[in-house]
């Protein structure tokens, strides 16, 4: 039999322009269906059984809420079996090659969701898979999140209109406040992609590393109008005129010994009402975050607010990981 090489998703670079905005699409789409014949007391008949019994390996070296629930939920709503692996579950890293797990797992399963550290474990281990590696989170890129995030922003802008290849966002305004991270670095491969511009703002030694900014604009490649991407270490420069401003944690997982020098370095950058104010944010400006929150990055007064488009955002990571599952393992990475 020929060999077929597996379509992974490690990064919103993986994406073309209309290829992320069908996945934001079909996630918008199953969720209504499903949600519609859940309040209307039915069994959802769409999804069920496209898994068909497959096993999902689900390898996390680091802990979860979202990815672990969002993924084993959309498992089990496509008929299919989600099998946990934390790091002591496995023999990966103390016994075994990240090599030989691949091979290994991958024979027995049909797609391994994988959160790691060094993006090149994700990598590692979709170079040695015979099935389709969906990376949960690694230190270099986030895509499920950033599905959900723009799912989120086409739910919250209904007046714009969804086009073939872009969501019909072109022209909106992000602004990041805070830590230069895994989720920014797919979230403005994303913007640059569907034609939002991004405004950055982060402390002096803080910002985006210069092989990384290449990899974020070379998402202009293939975008009929692509975003702009700016960066400040001032927050209210980043601020003005934003539609939405969004964060995430100054200290992300495994930066724990750095979090003293990383919580001064950020000081003054908090989003608040009164720096979204000063800065010039447009007036009714919303607020975004992946979670999990911490205090420092963001006030009650922002996060609890109408405002406040988190909750959501979390649900949506369910529908992200039912598109990108139908997508990468039932469709095996067609995705138009
Ligand atoms: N946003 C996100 O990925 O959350 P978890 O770390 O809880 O999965
Ligand atoms: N930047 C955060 C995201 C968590 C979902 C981290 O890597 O810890």
């Amino acid at each position: 039999n020929p060999v077929t090489v597996p379509r992974h998703l490690l990064s919103i670079s993986d994406l073309t322009p209309a290829e992320l905005t069908s996945l934001v699409l079909k996630a918008s789409r199953h969720k209504s269906a499903v949600k519609t014949a859940w309040s209307a007391g039915e069994i959802p008949k769409a999804l069920s059984g496209t898994l068909g019994g497959r096993t999902v390996a689900m390898m996390f070296s680091k802990r979860s809420t979202r990815t672990r629930v969002s993924t084993e939920a959309a498992v089990a709503l496509m008929g299919g079996h989600p099998m946990f692996l934390g790091k002591d579950d496995i023999q990966l890293g103390v016994n075994e090659s990240l090599l030989d797990t691949s091979r290994v797992i991958s024979s027995m399963t049909s797609c391994m969701v994988a959160r790691v550290g060094p993006h090149s474990d994700v990598v590692g281990l979709a170079e040695h898979s015979s099935v389709p590696v969906i990376n949960a989170l690694s230190d270099d890129f986030h895509p499920l999140q950033i599905i959900a995030d723009f799912l989120t922003i086409h739910e919250t802008f209904p007046e714009r209109v969804p086009k073939a290849d872009s969501l019909g966002l072109e022209g909106l305004k992000v602004a990041w406040i805070g830590d230069s991270n895994n989720v920014l670095f797919d979230l403005a491969t994303a913007c640059i992609k569907l034609g939002v511009d991004i405004s950055i703002a982060s402390p002096a030694g803080y910002g985006i590393p210069s092989v990384m900014k290449d990899v974020i604009l070379s998402g202009r490649a293939g975008a009929a109008r692509p975003g702009t991407l700016a960066e400040t270490t001032v927050p209210e420069e980043a601020i003005k005129n934003a539609d939405i401003l969004v964060t995430d944690t100054w200290v992300s997982m495994g930066q724990e010994a750095e979090a003293k020098k990383k919580l001064a370095a950020f000081a003054g950058y908090q989003i608040t009402n009164d720096l979204a104010q000063r800065g010039g944010a447009k007036a009714d400006w919303k607020f975004m975050h992946c979670l999990p929150r911490h205090p420092e990055e963001v006030a009650d007064e922002v996060f609890y607010s109408p405002r406040s488009l988190v909750f959501p955002e979390a649900e949506n990571r369910l529908w992200a990981a039912v598109a990108a599952l139908e997508g990468f393992v039932v469709n095996k990475g067609k995705l138009l």
